[in-house]
């Protein structure tokens, strides 16, 4: 073995950038990119759009998102979209969806349409909706800034780089885009529509856009991983709190409520969809496919809450 190696190290040593070639960097994302004089660099991080491959090579991103990524990007479009829509419902504090609130509703949605397409546009390959990407392979993809190597324990390589190359920074281009796109045409809408409580719905946005942002970068790849099961419990529980506001709980007055009322039967259509996305994103990510038959599932949580509410009912549990 060790006369193998004596061998093939004394066969490298005349040509250095063949020796380099062969010699893998220490860490996972540090690689090696070909200089403009034919030699080969030092280890360290590839440019932006190029990722290292098992023998340290530093190659361009030219893989397309899966099903899956897309998924990811449009949970993360569509998180924004329904905390637009849950506090400009608070602001208006409406039993009902007036007119004035809709045209609300209807901006934050033009907003984040608007900026998802200029999103797409802007990353690369620019000025088309495609987008070229380095594949995820693992959790550790989203944070290389934890696994800079140090060699011999000495000084540290820094390979800190974009492995999911463009999925991390798109998604920060889509909410400062959303943000600057909400200060542009929200404050004309809210004016028109709804003067005095309008205005409420942008501070309430100008706070969480900074959160989502914080989250994202902080817990990027667990999100990355976990969204559907976010989802599915998500809707779930606020499904669950929707029912649970009803006065009458009485399983009649509950399925009446469904239908006799806009509102709800909206609010529960949206949990409805919330859930479908949660089961479909979940079965894409055990690599199971999507089964016509999983449309069945989506409305069994409403429909258990409805069906099990007189057992849980607290004052039942006093008299028994
Ligand atoms: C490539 O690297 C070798 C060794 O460092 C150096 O001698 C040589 O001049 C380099 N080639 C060019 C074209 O700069
Ligand atoms: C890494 O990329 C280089 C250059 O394209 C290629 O020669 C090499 O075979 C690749 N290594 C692996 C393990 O795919
Ligand atoms: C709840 O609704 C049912 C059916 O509409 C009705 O019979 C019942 O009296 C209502 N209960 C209360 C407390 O209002």
């Amino acid at each position: 073995m060790t006369l193998i190696r004596y061998l093939f190290f004394m066969c490298s040593i005349p040509k250095t950038s063949a020796l380099n070639l062969f010699t893998r960097c220490p860490g996972l994302y540090c690689g090696r990119e070909l200089v403009s004089d034919g030699n080969w660099s030092d280890c360290g991080a590839c440019p932006r759009g190029f990722r290292a491959n098992a023998s340290s090579i530093c190659i361009p991103c030219n893989d397309e998102p899966m099903l899956y990524d897309w998924l990811y990007l449009g949970f993360m479009a569509l998180l924004a979209l329904v905390l637009h829509w849950f506090c400009i419902d608070m602001v208006s504090m409406r039993r009902n969806i007036p007119k004035k609130v809709i045209a609300l509703h209807l901006s934050a949605l033009l907003e984040v349409v608007s900026a998802s397409l200029i999103t797409l546009q802007l990353t690369d390959p620019v000025g088309s909706f495609s987008v070229r990407s380095c594949k995820v392979t693992k959790l550790s993809d989203w944070y290389t800034l934890l696994h800079n190597p140090s060699p011999n324990y000495e000084e540290t390589l820094h390979c800190t780089q974009e492995a999911v190359y463009p999925l991390y920074t798109m998604v920060f281009i889509f909410y400062a885009l959303g943000t600057a796109i909400m200060l542009m045409i929200r404050p004309i809408i809210a004016k028109k529509f709804l003067p005095k409580k309008g205005k409420f719905s942008i501070y309430a946005a100008l706070y969480f856009y900074p959160i989502l942002a914080l989250l994202h970068a902080v817990g990027g790849g667990l999100i990355y991983y976990s969204f559907p099961y976010i989802t599915i419990t998500l809707s779930v529980l606020s499904n669950a709190a929707h029912f649970s506001f009803k006065l009458n709980q009485s399983m009649k007055a509950l399925l009446l409520s469904c239908v006799s009322n806009m509102k709800n039967a909206i609010v529960i259509l949206g949990h409805w969809l919330l859930y479908g996305y949660g089961l479909m994103a979940a079965a894409t990510f055990q690599g199971l496919g999507i089964h016509p038959a999983m449309l069945a599932l989506v409305p069994l949580p409403a429909l258990f809450y409805i069906l099990t509410a007189r057992f849980t009912d607290p004052h039942k549990l006093h008299i028994e």
